[in-house]
């Protein structure tokens, strides 16, 4: 059956549920619409269902119920004929160690089932657009975490697919080689036309900056937010600053801050509260608190307290 192919959207996701089967329901109802060309991130923290969602649209898992339409195909019923189309990077592949970078790319293609010439062709050019060119002759054992991730994106680009998906490509790496990083996957999704769509996972909040054209977030398997980037990091993003302080002194301090005006969100945790507040608020709650305590430390919060503020803002508006 055809759905949404002919609309522009790329990737139809009607209704995903996957249980495992130890009982773990790590994808509950989850719908999306992706457009050809679109650069969508997947972002939620440690477990929330990001990795079984893409082994699913990359047929390496059934789901337990609901439909994955990519390119009009139904791949669950006909998974052979998407396979072409896409690449995928995942988040615990392995590389063959005593090959070259180049031999590694090549021998993937042929098992991608690309003829010699258009391997060779393929490789070279794809080499060249990861910046790997110069590493082409070394072999796998001896790169850079950050090179390996690149030969794995090679792999997964080698068969030109209209679609990758990339699971958590830049774990592991230092910040620099993480710009460096989405740089060439902006390269990657511009280099054909249509440009190729890319769907991506990650749980670093800094990257959210750089990575997307818009975000979905999930968390419990289920999504809690998407859009925009920009519109999804300003309503995250605000609530840059956590200010940790004993538990004893939450009514007081609450009570201070939302008599200034102060607009927080509040999480515990065992005898202590973290306060998330935005750039804007945080001198007049600082100036508050101390009148009240002076053992408080201020620090970013993590993923799993921004997706606190998240659901709060969400329930609220609600
Ligand atoms: N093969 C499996 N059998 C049973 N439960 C599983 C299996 N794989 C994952 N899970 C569970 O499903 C949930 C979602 O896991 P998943 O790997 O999809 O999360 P994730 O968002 O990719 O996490 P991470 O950021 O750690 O990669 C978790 O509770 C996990 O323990
Ligand atoms: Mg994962």
């Amino acid at each position: 059956m055809e759905r949404g192919h002919g609309t522009g959207e790329i990737i139809v996701v009607e209704d995903l549920v996957k249980e495992y089967p130890n009982g773990v329901l790590a994808n509950d109802h989850i719908n999306m619409r992706i457009a050809e060309g679109e650069i969508v991130g997947v972002v939620g923290p440690n477990g929330a269902g990001k990795t079984t969602l893409i082994k699913q649209l990359t047929c390496e898992l059934l789901p337990t119920e609901g439909n994955i339409y990519i390119m009009g195909i139904d791949i669950v019923k006909d998974p052979a004929n998407i396979k072409p189309f896409i690449g995928v990077c995942p988040q615990d592949g392995g590389l063959i160690h005593h090959l070259t970078v180049w031999e590694h790319v090549y021998y993937f293609a042929r098992l991608k089932g690309l003829p010699k010439e258009r391997a060779r062709e393929n490789t070279d050019k794809i080499l060249r657009m990861l910046n790997l060119e110069s590493h082409e002759k070394k072999v796998v054992r001896e790169l850079s975490g950050g090179l390996k991730r690149r030969v794995f994106v090679s792999i997964a680009l080698v068969n030109e697919p209209k679609i990758i998906f990339l699971d958590e490509p830049t774990t592991g790496l230092d910040p620099i080689s993480r710009m460096e990083f989405w740089k060439i996957i902006r390269k990657v999704n511009d280099h054909h036309s249509p440009k190729t769509t890319v769907v991506v996972t990650t749980h670093y909040l800094e990257e959210l900056d750089y990575i997307s054209d818009r975000l979905i977030f999930i968390n419990d398997g289920r999504i809690v937010l998407e859009g925009d980037s920009m519109a999804v990091r300003r309503l995250i993003l605000d609530y840059d600053t956590k200010i940790t302080l004993p538990k004893k002194y939450k009514e007081v301090v609450m009570r201070t801050l939302m008599k200034e005006g102060v607009g927080c969100k509040v999480k515990e945790e065992h005898n202590k509260i973290h306060v998330l507040l935005t750039k804007d608020d945080v001198s007049a709650a600082v100036s508050e608190i101390i009148k009240f305590t002076s053992d408080i430390v201020l620090s970013s919060p993590t993923l799993d307290e921004v997706f606190m503020g998240v659901v709060e803002n969400e329930e609220n508006t609600d």
